[in-house]
């Protein structure tokens, strides 16, 4: 088990989303990466189809998606691989994705409108606000959390977007009985979740006190597919919302 979880993140005479605003710190910088032609062009044609933009109050779902339908919530997709293979694997349910890289975006986008898939939105900011403003309490079925940025290096780790207030936050959102999913490919970052997600009062691990078998429907993503070119584990966690 990892001693080294970082604990600036959950002061516990603080709500969670005040602890987290407090933190001010990014679990994301911007990347360098040029959008091809055809990514700015679905950031103009598509965007007004699958983009949510800020409106500073809590969206509403049922609205936004046109039907009451089970919700998945992505955070942090990067191309948008899982996402797109789920959304047009269950047509029946609504997904949202939240990813501030805009070329992966606008992949996404492409992706998704080629398949004509209407189930499917997206926002493109930090995701700790758009969870904390825009998604009411218990509105998700299941919220996926999939190789975020490791942050390595000891001194990052204040980075990692899993902390105590976070995980919170995410609690807050999932229904009961909703399903909050990680995977890492980061030993250190397996044991950091594991050990955060268990000290969260309104989740239980659907494993005893250890990792989930690899859900078949996670298709193997980009970043999973480089850790295990560099020989990397992969480390899965899944919990319920009590
Ligand atoms: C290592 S990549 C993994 C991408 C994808 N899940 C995969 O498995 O291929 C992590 C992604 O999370 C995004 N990200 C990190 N922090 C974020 C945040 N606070 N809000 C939204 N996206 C974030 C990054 O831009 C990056 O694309």
């Amino acid at each position: 088990m990892s001693p080294s979880i970082p604990d600036d993140s959950h002061d516990p005479g603080l709500p969670a989303t005040a602890a987290l605003h407090r933190r001010g710190i990014k679990s994301f910088v911007a990347r360098a990466g040029r959008m091809t032609t055809a990514q700015e062009r679905a950031w103009q044609e598509l965007w007004p189809r699958y983009g949510i933009e800020d409106q500073g109050i809590p969206l509403d779902l049922r609205t936004l998606f046109g039907r009451e339908a089970p919700r998945t919530l992505e955070i942090g997709f990067g191309n948008g691989e899982s996402l797109l293979a789920l959304a047009a694997d269950r047509p029946d349910q609504d997904f949202l994705g939240i990813e501030v890289h805009r070329p992966g975006v606008g992949h996404l986008m492409l992706r998704a409108a080629a398949l004509g898939l209407t189930n499917l939105r997206i926002a493109c900011r930090d995701a700790v606000d758009v969870l904390d403003r825009q998604i009411a309490d218990a509105t998700l079925d299941a919220v996926l959390l999939y190789f975020p940025d490791p942050w390595p290096k000891k001194r990052h780790h204040k980075r990692r977007i899993v902390q105590p207030a976070f995980v919170d936050l995410v609690a807050r959102k999932l229904k009961t009985g909703g399903r909050f999913r990680l995977a890492t490919d980061w030993q250190n970052y397996a044991e950091q979740m594991l050990e955060v997600a268990s000290s969260c009062a309104a989740l239980e691990n659907e494993f005893d006190a250890g990792y989930a078998p690899r859900p078949d429907s996670r298709p193997l993503t980009r970043f999973e597919n480089r850790g295990q070119r560099l020989g990397h584990g992969v480390w899965d966690l899944s919990f319920r919302k009590r």
